[in-house]
């Protein structure tokens, strides 16, 4: 599977988003990755569907929601109708997980299932079915610019077994610590949506970053 790369705006300038976000755009990149979180499940606040709406008459990439809040089920509509086409909600945060796949579903959105660094991926067995995608949290959720955490390697190589024994068609998403330097080896355990925040934003040339990731994945 080719590797799509999903650039996080948490690490982008908000002041001047839409300016940022076109640099990823024009650099090719196919996912806008969007960081929402609400303060309770994670220790940090970032962005709510108002802003996701604004965004979305200007950008024509994949709006890539990644909700690290507790209810999501309160506020899944809401980013559909904002314009989200993936919605990712995180295992932890939802008690009847089944069901919250389905209220995503019917809201005519791709699903996504999110795992934080600590969570198995047995719990996730009897609905991945259901699912279009699956992240791995390669950092604990809450902040852009932290160290990827080795153990995930495994975590991803289990995840890709799993999804194959099952003779599914499934996105395999990571989303921490991702740079040029390292992307091969996420590639090779078997990841292909790549979500890259500080190394993509904070570079002095997109356009260049870009294509290192690109090279260095197939390599
Ligand atoms: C972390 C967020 C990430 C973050 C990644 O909680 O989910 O999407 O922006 O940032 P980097 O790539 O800098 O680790
Ligand atoms: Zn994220």
């Amino acid at each position: 599977m080719i590797m799509k790369l999903a650039p996080s705006i948490l690490s982008a300038n908000f002041a001047k988003l839409l300016e940022d976000v076109k640099k990823v755009e024009n650099a090719g990149c196919e996912y806008l990755h969007i960081d929402v979180m609400d303060g309770h499940f994670v220790p940090n606040i970032t962005l709510g569907p108002a802003l996701v709406k604004s965004l979305r008459e200007d950008v024509n990439m994949v709006f890539d929601v990644h909700l690290m809040i507790e209810n999501p089920d309160m506020y899944i509509k809401e980013f559909a109708l904002a314009g989200a086409d993936i919605i990712t909600v995180h295992q932890e945060a939802c008690t009847h997980l089944h069901r919250t796949i389905q209220n995503i579903k019917a809201c005519g959105k791709k699903v996504g299932v999110a795992l934080n660094p600590a969570t198995p991926i047995e719990t996730i067995k009897h609905v991945i079915q259901d699912v279009d995608m699956v992240l791995i949290m390669t950092v604990n959720p809450g902040f852009g610019g932290q160290s990827f955490i080795e153990e995930m390697i495994c975590k991803i190589k289990e995840l890709k077994s799993l999804i194959d024994s099952k003779k599914l068609n499934i996105d395999i998403q990571v989303d921490g610590g991702i740079n040029p330097d390292n992307v091969s080896k996420v590639i090779k355990a078997g990841a292909n949506v790549v979500v890259a925040g500080s190394a993509i934003f904070n570079s002095e040339n997109i356009q260049q970053t870009v294509k290192k990731f690109r090279e260095n994945a197939i390599s």
